[in-house]
């Protein structure tokens, strides 16, 4: 049965409101920012492409898909970020409800989801900022450009730009919560102005012709491109893991969460009804600028060179959000006791998590320089919506278990919501590739393996 043991909730709180732990600083609007800073990034700069020539102009209808399926998932999330105000989000909820094995092994999930998103997007980044040197005729030794074996014909090793925006990050993020947040909600402005410019000035180059015929390749055309557009939603969900560090969590996550998912849903509707209005669908074959591509198309050349300094700046800041996430997470489970204490230690100075971020920032900047990541969207996204069925079954779980405690928001529709998401996430899943289930499957064995010959013993928890 003690796999199964469950932290108490009510010793939590209090541990989470103890001085000398994390520094409260956010407030709703940082949220907010935060997690469009975190979502508007290589999903709709780069996957558009892939998803456009898959659903063909029906890609607004699969954002739709992907954008309802996280709806009801942050209305679950929202429900427990508003009662579980402590670090670690969707780990921190299922070790209360469902127990130390389940809070593991979501917890490992996350570390991969998290870790390889920013590696993914580093590498998208690096793509987007070598394009925009070259406009100024400068290039990199070619050795330099990509992971070996990325670019064909190419002998590339190293991916030097993805690697420095990962270390820069870093430092950034290891300096102070509150100087990161600062830098972010600029870059996330000018991101989302940039977004609106291209709404404005795409608009004008539609023909509707384009969007005929809407749904070339039929329902499972539009679902496949659902799974992978899936990708452009991740990150709203990091919000919660800011938990603790969040002046009134009661009100501000959920908040936090809901308006995120809803302006970035209506903002990609539109971008991608614009995008195939001005291209027909099947030019965007092989195409990883998808959104400057389509500017460029309707000959507004420096519309799209700020499109591309826009997407620099976008998926700037997804890392910066993926990879605080990512600390704050290996940060909760250490001071459970299931990994190494000194992830969990707080800097004197700076009050951030100092060990584990550079930790992680190094050991994902390596990957992110020497591997290509072209399939790993689709990994992310399997471990994503993984964590979306548990959120879901652990909002059912903890209405049963806890029906005092205090929710300052309630998902409505309890169990049926909660059932509706999952039935969404499974949906989706099917839609990802074999190899993507075999990886996700070989990553959750090796999980255990750690879970039973380290954390285990280990656990605070076992040592009460
Ligand atoms: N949603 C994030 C992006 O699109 C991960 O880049």
């Amino acid at each position: 049965m003690s796999l199964f043991r469950t932290k108490n909730l009510d010793q939590m709180m209090v541990t989470s409101r103890k001085p000398g732990g994390l520094k409260k600083v956010l407030g709703p609007f940082d949220l907010v920012l935060m997690g469009i800073g975190a979502v508007i990034g290589t999903g709709i700069f780069v996957l558009t492409g892939t998803g456009v020539v898959t659903a063909g102009p029906a890609l607004t209808l699969s954002f739709v898909i992907a954008g309802v399926c996280c709806g009801l998932a942050a209305l679950c999330y929202a429900e427990f970020a508003s009662t579980v105000p402590v670090a670690g989000s969707i780990y921190t909820y299922s070790y209360v409800t469902m127990g130390e094995l389940v809070a593991w092994i979501i917890g490992w999930d996350l570390l991969l989801e998290y870790g390889l998103a920013t590696s993914a997007v580093a590498v998208g980044w690096s793509g987007y900022f070598q394009s925009l040197m070259a406009s100024f005729g400068l290039m990199l030794p070619e050795a330099l450009r990509a992971a070996p074996g990325a670019l064909p014909g190419q002998h590339t090793w190293f991916n030097l730009p993805a690697f420095c925006i990962m270390m820069v990050l870093t430092g950034m993020l290891s300096l102070g919560v509150r100087e990161s947040a600062r830098v972010n909600n600029i870059m996330v402005v000018i991101k989302l102005g940039v977004v609106l410019l291209f709404i404005l000035v795409g608009a004008r180059h539609v023909q509707p012709a384009n969007w005929h015929p809407f749904m070339p390749h039929g329902a499972g055309g539009t679902l496949s491109a659902a799974a992978l557009m899936f990708f452009a939603f991740i990150g709203f969900d990091s919000v919660t893991s800011a938990a603790e560090e969040v002046k009134r969590p009661e009100r501000d996550l959920p908040i936090g969460l809901i308006g995120t998912l809803a302006t970035c849903t209506v903002m990609y509707i539109i971008v991608t009804a614009i995008m195939t209005g001005i291209v027909p669908y099947a030019q965007f074959l092989g195409i990883d600028h998808p959104v400057s591509l389509a500017l460029q198309y309707a000959h507004e050349t420096w519309f799209a060179a700020f499109v591309d300094l826009g997407a620099i700046l976008g998926m700037t800041t997804v890392i910066l959000v993926m990879a605080y996430g990512q600390t704050r997470i290996l940060f909760a489970m250490s001071r459970d006791g299931l990994l190494p204490p000194r992830l969990s230690t707080v800097h004197p100075r700076f009050g951030t998590p100092f060990f584990a971020t550079w930790i992680v920032g190094i050991i994902f900047g390596l990957l992110s320089a020497v591997v290509p990541l072209g399939v790993l969207g689709e990994l992310v996204n399997m471990g994503t919506l993984a964590a979306f069925c548990l959120v879901s079954v652990a909002v059912i779980v903890l209405r049963k278990k806890r029906p005092d405690l205090h929710r300052a928001f309630r998902c409505p529709g309890v169990p049926y919501v909660p059932m509706l998401a999952i039935a969404f996430c499974a949906v989706l899943m099917a839609f990802l590739g074999k190899t993507t289930w075999m990886a996700f499957l070989a990553w959750l064995a090796l999980g255990l393996v750690v879970y039973f010959a380290y954390a285990r013993p280990r656990s605070l928890l076992n040592r009460a």
